[in-house]
């Protein structure tokens, strides 16, 4: 895949926004106030990927702006790095009522324009916040408790990159002893971007992706 340059990639990024708030692929697009397309950097070497907007981030337009976006804040800062470092996107664009968990068919509706984002952006680290964005994006059915703080080489959006499943913040909110967990995992974000030891490529076998039912999730 040739390399997308940077003011190409911040244009191109805008018109694919542009196009995106406008999706009737799935019947959320009836429900919703607007688009959550995402956020950041478009020259980010990190992207994370949460689950879908909630209320706050219907409302407002971008992603993590609620309690949970509070604490990603929070946890960057904790690593020296700020919202304007990184790109934020989730795997569903737009709100599921009542803050239900996602269904396969509206993932398998909107998961290209998760991947086309990952194909302009080229980030080289891809964390994954919870168990929809784990689950897509490695292709594998292992929840994040099994997986999370465990990265693996893939190849997204046509490149190679490191993806890093995470538990999700709004999940640690709660929960002393996963905030901790997410926490240490965080902390080895700087290392895994590309510090002296960071992970080398290894050989590794691409799975044939698999449909979203089988993956569970839902
Ligand atoms: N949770 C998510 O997964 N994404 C958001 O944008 C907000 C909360």
């Amino acid at each position: 895949m040739a390399a997308v340059e940077p003011l190409d990639r911040t244009q191109q990024l805008a018109s694919f926004e542009r196009l995106v708030s406008g999706c009737t692929r799935c019947a959320l697009a009836k429900g919703r106030t607007q688009v959550v397309f995402g956020s950041g950097n478009p020259e980010a070497e990190l992207l994370f990927v949460g689950e879908a907007p909630g209320f706050h981030e219907d409302q407002q337009g971008f992603p993590f702006v609620g309690q949970a976006g509070k604490l990603l804040d929070k946890l960057l800062a904790g690593i020296g790095l700020t919202r304007a470092d990184v790109y934020v996107a989730n795997v569903l664009k737009c709100r599921p009522p009542g803050n239900r968990d996602p269904q396969p068919e509206e993932i398998e509706a909107c998961e290209s324009h998760l991947f086309r984002q990952i194909e302009l952006i080229q980030p080289r680290l891809v964390a994954t916040l919870g168990n929809f964005a784990t689950k897509l994006l490695s292709g594998k059915p292992a929840g994040i408790t099994r997986v999370h703080g465990q990265e693996q080489w893939t190849t997204l959006g046509g490149n190679r990159v490191l993806l890093y499943p995470l538990y999700h913040p709004a999940a640690a909110l709660y929960t002393p002893r996963m905030l901790e967990v997410l926490e240490e995992d965080f902390a080895r974000i700087p290392t895994l971007l590309g510090g002296e030891d960071a992970p080398k490529p290894v050989l590794e076998i691409v799975p044939p992706p698999a449909p979203a039912a089988q993956l569970g999730l839902f």
